[in-house]
């Protein structure tokens, strides 16, 4: 019979918490048929025996992989191991308390086609960590939030402890980097609704914590794999061809009027004001109907508020590329020739700014 609910637990030397998690699972899934699979990567402290070992008192398999291949990856060989429509995916050592299942088990049975254990909704948190590690993580998410604008509606994307139906996952190809397998299903996963439920991230008793660098450098390696998987790479490299353009524009609205219509002299400044708006203008165009046109609303009046909010990113966007080129000339020392490359540097971070302002302002995702 396939269990109601199947765990997919990661493990990597975490022997002394295996027996009271299996305790503690025990007493919180009493009454239901579930089974917990381990994905060991060849745990040098005895984790896998001692799994297999406990096989007759509790619902246990293990699956050794001889090399260390991560987290998240373990995680997805897991999907293969395991025989429930529900699968929850927590880690080993205790810092994801087994008592928030219920809760999240409930979301599932609501509709829910994912439930986060979320530790940034009301009620959740973190324990002992410091403002430091807090702000880290903290950043970590904003970072998603701007990047991959499908992961906005979820205040937690980087939780590791979470439930899913089956079918959110069957048949993607799942192909995450490091340790945020959460973040590779609501990316590429099949999924309407997705809930919350708060639980705290409490500190570790035993055992000891594998987060070390390495893992931060590969949340940027995710980010940027995911980004080019669903397209968000292909909208920033639109979003610079159409800026290119809009160079462009500029120049020749100035040559139009300057040397065309013959603008007398005094009013040159007035000709690179309105290429500047001109530019402005046809940049916004291309964006609506190119860059952004999975998110383009229809409607006179959607076209225009939608300009608006893009004229006054970009005016923004010269307002910070001025005061990056004062700061670097007038405080940092970029003197001649390297003003060239204030400017450049100026011009870059603008850029950036207009891309994740529009991004997340002027086309803003609809909820689904
Ligand atoms: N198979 C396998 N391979 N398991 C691993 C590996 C690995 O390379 N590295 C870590 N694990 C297992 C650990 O044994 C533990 O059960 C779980 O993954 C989490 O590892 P920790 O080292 O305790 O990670 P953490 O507490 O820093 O990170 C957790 O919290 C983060 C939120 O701050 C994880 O749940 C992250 O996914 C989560 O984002
Ligand atoms: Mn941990």
């Amino acid at each position: 019979m396939d269990a109601a609910v199947s765990l997919i637990i990661p493990t990597y030397n975490e022997r002394e918490n295996i027996e009271p998690l299996l305790q503690r699972l025990g007493h919180v899934l009493s009454g239901l048929n579930y089974e917990v699979v381990f994905i060991d990567d060849n745990s040098s402290d005895g984790t896998a025996e001692l799994v297999s070992s406990l096989a007759d008192r509790y619902p246990v398999r293990v699956v050794v992989r001889k090399d260390k291949r991560g987290l998240a990856s373990a995680v997805v060989d897991g999907l293969g191991q395991v025989s429930g429509d529900v699968i929850a995916v927590m880690d080993a050592d205790l810092q994801h308390p087994p008592e928030v299942i219920p809760s999240l088990l409930n979301k599932i049975k609501n509709g829910a086609d994912v439930a986060v254990a979320s530790r940034y909704v009301p009620g959740g948190g973190c324990q002992g960590w410091s403002r430091t590690r807090r702000l880290i993580s903290r950043g970590a998410i904003l970072l998603a939030h701007l990047l991959l604008p499908g992961t906005r509606s979820v205040k937690d994307p980087m939780s590791g402890f979470f439930m899913f139906r089956r079918h959110a996952v069957a048949g993607v190809p799942l192909s995450p980097t490091g340790f945020k397998i959460l973040l590779e299903i609501l990316m590429v996963g099949r999924h309407r609704a997705v809930a919350e439920v708060p639980f705290i991230f409490v500190t570790r008793e035993r055992g000891q914590s594998k987060l070390s660098a390495r893992q931060q450098i590969d949340y940027l390696k995710h980010l940027a794999s995911l980004m080019r998987r669903t397209g968000e790479m292909a909208r920033f490299v639109k979003f610079a061809l159409v800026g290119a353009s809009g160079v462009g524009v500029n120049e020749g609205m100035y040559l139009l009027m300057t040397r065309v219509a013959g603008l007398v002299d005094s009013l040159d400044v007035l000709a690179v004001a309105i290429g500047i708006e001109i530019s402005i203008i046809t940049n916004f165009i291309l964006n609506n109907y190119f860059t952004f046109s999975d998110r383009r609303r229809r409607g006179v009046k959607a076209f225009f508020s939608h300009l608006l909010r893009f004229n006054t990113v970009s005016l923004a966007g010269a307002g910070i590329q001025l005061g990056t080129f004062f700061i670097l000339t007038r405080f940092i020392g970029f003197e001649e020739p390297y003003d060239i490359l204030a400017n450049l540097i100026g011009i870059a971070v603008a850029m950036m700014w207009n891309f994740l302002a529009n991004n997340w302002w002027t086309w803003k995702p609809q909820r689904n």
